[in-house]
């Protein structure tokens, strides 16, 4: 039986009770949420007040023109997709990826028996592992098989589609497959072939590709390649999830977007519009002026650069680790110290330095591996001093 727990209950269970044995001028440091907390862009709050008139009228599911338009631009640009017209069929707003996520995988099973003919009542869901929580929620809710698929140092830490390929089984049964990249925790990006490869996939054995890709903006140099760019303008069998909360550090403001099969969305709509939560006009208002500025998100990304450079400085050679190409985590490789929770333990009672175990974020397999075991996943949220502090206190607490 596997602990259900989230990561972060566990982790509260864990250090319940503990105290730092810190000197009293050393405050606990947190980088366990990914709650970004660098500024939101200052047009924001006007934005919303300017459109405040509009918090009367209960907001059409579809959101409105202006933000579909919004998006549609910045995909375009974004993906170089050659003026794709995405706005009236392909693209719905969402309030926050996550609540998408989750209502789409209900979606998906309806689609397979509707539109792909299958008998869902033995349905998988792919998911990779590590993975975000929501993920395992959605299968969980239909009743439907999460199926893991392990992400290694080998497999630049992104599931291996080479073997799933020879599952035909599993690929005849699975309805939707959660793919995330930049992923959470480790930051791997697929490139276009690896798109292509699962896009045939899910072509070939009818499932839904749930490209999570709200970490696409936050990268070191090189862009991340989207799902849609391997799409080459068909879009069928693919949905991408993205969201303003980590581009744009609004994850209060519940705004993202599901881009992809207009057939799909279009029958999605229709549950949508019974139980999924809609966006309101002023905050869609707020996110269409959002998605068409890049300054703050260069800025964003120079922040992100500027903490993940002061890791290599303050880690260095002696607790060797990848810069992840994208996302905001560390993924720190700490099995020469002991195992991940006696780490995290002792970071926080020696240092206050409060962290998530790898392994309370990924599943232990059949062969009992745990992709997750001898790291720690660092959120480098803080500013860059207590980034700094915090690598500082973690390095005296390893290795003195
Ligand atoms: C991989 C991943 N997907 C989706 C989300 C959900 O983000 P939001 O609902 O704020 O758009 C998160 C948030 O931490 C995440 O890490």
């Amino acid at each position: 039986m596997q602990d259900e727990r989230s990561p972060f209950q566990k982790l509260a269970d864990l250090l319940s009770g503990l105290e730092p044995e810190t000197a009293a001028d050393q405050q606990p440091i947190d980088l366990t949420l990914g709650e970004p907390r660098h500024a939101f862009p200052d047009f924001v709050p006007d934005i919303i007040a300017q459109h405040a008139e509009k918090f009367r009228r209960y907001p059409p599911m579809r959101g409105s023109d202006e933000f579909r338009h919004s998006v549609e631009d910045w995909l375009n640009m974004r993906y170089a997709l050659g003026d794709l017209p995405l706005a009236e069929k392909n693209i719905l707003p969402l309030n926050g990826t996550r609540e998408g996520l989750f209502h789409a995988v209900i979606g998906a099973r309806d689609w397979a028996r509707q539109q792909f003919g299958k008998n869902t009542s033995n349905a998988a869901v792919l998911l990779p592992n590590p993975f975000y929580h929501t993920y395992i929620g959605a299968a969980r809710a239909i009743d439907a098989e999460p199926v893991f698929l392990n992400g290694s140092a080998e497999s630049g830490f992104l599931p291996d589609l080479e073997d799933l390929a020879t599952q035909t089984e599993l690929l005849d049964r699975t309805i939707a497959f959660y793919y995330a990249s930049p992923s959470n925790p480790q930051g791997s990006v697929a490139d276009i072939a690896t798109w292509k490869k699962l896009i045939a996939l899910a072509r070939k054995h009818d499932f839904l590709v749930f490209a999570d890709e709200c970490y696409s903006e936050l990268y070191r140099d090189t862009p991340p390649p989207g799902i849609l760019q391997a799409c080459e303008g068909n879009l069928s069998h693919v949905v991408t999830f993205h969201s303003l909360s980590k581009r744009s550090n609004l994850a209060g403001l519940r705004c993202g977007f599901a881009a992809g099969d207009g057939a799909f969305l279009t029958h999605w709509t229709k549950y949508r519009n019974l139980v999924a939560p809609q966006v309101s006009m002023p905050l869609l208002a707020a996110g269409a002026a959002a998605f068409r500025d890049e300054a703050h998100v260069i800025e964003n990304r120079r922040l992100y650069n500027e903490k993940f450079d002061a890791a290599n400085r303050i880690l260095g050679k002696k607790l060797p680790h990848e810069t992840p190409p994208a996302g905001f985590f560390l993924w720190l490789d700490v099995s020469a110290f002991g195992d991940d929770v006696s780490v995290t333990k002792k970071l926080w009672q020696e240092v206050g330095l409060r962290v998530l175990p790898g392994s309370y974020l990924a599943r232990t397999d059949k062969s009992g591996v745990n992709p997750g075991d001898g790291f720690l996943r660092i959120a480098m949220v803080a500013d860059l001093a207590e980034t700094q502090e915090a690598l500082t206190r973690l390095r005296h607490c390893l290795i003195g």
